[in-house]
């Protein structure tokens, strides 16, 4: 048999999607004669207008308060039997037991696998599907889950709009080792090749994704590897997990996408797909950019120097316009003095040396300011000042 053939029966035996129909059973690939930019023309799926992954533009994101925390159900009860750890060819995939799934969503979700995506070079060259503001992370952790509340299965489900949920975490390279990861990690030497399993102890599953559960993006997009169905609701978390430089490279350069038996001795590297478009879509955020960030001491000193400001600024603002108003109404008060019962002594001491005050205030003011400053937060004084000159509207 060529390679051609078994690697068509690989595929038909081990599908990253079991659910797709024979006639998708096609040898694709990232790079080559069915590379990603072919799909489409063996996978219509591939060529729609909501497609996976994508960019998140943060400034074009929408705050939706309605969006609450997911909740991972399960992800930490193992029961010490052992989990299935797969070369596909594709990827390193993990098959989920199916008590574990997923809240938080309209309807309840189970887990079906987990897998990743990554690069090739080391850390700072790319390797996750989805971006932010254009930036690549260094690879990318998949947990799918099927809508277990309306499909008996991840076949049934993985074709419908409703059917799939996907946690994408972003993941970077740095010093420290993440130990989490090596539960995965420790075991890629059994399953170099496409069409290996091998056992590895259970472990729990909820200490590979951030810890910041509340922050993600939200939009609906598909399947980033054919037959590319619409059918994700993807929540992408905003915290991005840690691993070490040490652990990207073993994740780039253990396994490799051939069978063992024709080894051509290629990577499995490079296993992401290109940003699509988004079309209509908008993506949604579960936090607001206002209660997103903790302010460090530095800006909470500059809000309250600028709030100070602010209120020294509309102190001076507001004595001028009292002073204008005062001004005007003794010069009215004046006219009116001669006709008037009005001591002219209540008047006068201000009024002659109305020209004056402009030299006088900067004494003054200090004090006046800071008691406006001090009460600046009631507008009661502001108000009362303007209204406790009586002849304010003659
Ligand atoms: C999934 O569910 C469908 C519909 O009930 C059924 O026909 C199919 O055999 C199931 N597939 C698997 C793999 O269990
Ligand atoms: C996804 O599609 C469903 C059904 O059309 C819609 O109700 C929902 O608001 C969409 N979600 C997002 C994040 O756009």
């Amino acid at each position: 048999m060529d390679s051609l053939g078994l690697f068509m029966l690989s595929l038909l035996l081990c599908s990253q999607w079991t659910a797709a129909p024979a006639a998708e059973e096609i040898t694709w690939s990232y790079t080559g004669s069915v590379g990603q930019w072919q799909w489409p023309e063996y996978f219509p799926d591939c060529a729609g207008t909501s497609q996976s992954p994508v960019d998140v533009v943060t400034t074009q994101t929408k705050y939706d308060p309605s969006l609450g925390p997911v909740t991972p159900l399960g992800y930490d009860q193992h029961n010490n039997r052992p989990f299935t750890l797969y070369n596909n060819g594709h990827t390193v995939g993990l098959e989920l037991p199916e008590w574990m799934g997923l809240g938080g969503l309209p309807w309840l979700f189970t887990a079906v696998q987990l897998h990743l995506h990554w690069g090739s070079g080391g850390p700072g060259r790319g390797g996750s599907e989805h971006t932010i503001n254009g930036l690549s992370a260094d690879a990318e952790l998949h947990v799918v889950h099927y809508n277990s509340e309306l499909y008996p299965n991840m076949s049934a489900a993985v074709t419908q709009p409703d059917g799939l949920a996907v946690l994408g975490i972003l993941i970077v390279a740095g010093e420290e080792t993440n130990p989490a990861f090596n539960n995965i990690l420790s075991y890629l030497s059994r399953i170099r090749h496409a069409d290996q399993k091998t056992l590895i102890p259970a472990f729990d599953v909820q200490s590979l994704l951030p810890k910041d559960l509340r922050r993600y993006y939200r939009y609906n997009g598909s399947l980033t590897t054919p037959p590319c169905h619409q059918s994700v609701t993807w929540t992408l978390f905003r915290e991005r997990v840690q691993i070490s430089k040490a652990q990207l490279i073993k994740m780039e350069t253990m396994l490799h996408s051939s069978r063992a038996e024709d080894d051509d001795g290629k990577m499995l590297q490079d296993n992401y797909r290109a940003i699509q478009p988004l079309h209509h879509r908008v993506v949604l955020t579960s936090f607001s950019a206002e209660s997103g960030e903790q302010l460090s001491s530095g800006e909470v000193t500059a809000i309250v120097i600028g709030v100070m400001c602010g209120c020294v600024a509309l102190a001076v603002v507001v004595r001028f316009i009292v002073k204008t108003i005062k001004f005007f109404t003794l010069l009215h008060n004046d006219s009116l003095a001669v006709n008037s019962s009005t001591s002219s002594w209540d008047i006068l001491p201000s009024n002659r040396p109305a020209p004056t005050p402009r030299v006088k205030n900067p004494e003054k003011e200090p004090e006046k300011i800071q008691d406006v400053v001090l009460n600046c937060t009631s507008d009661g004084e502001k108000k009362e000042e303007p209204t406790s000159s009586p002849q304010t509207e003659p």
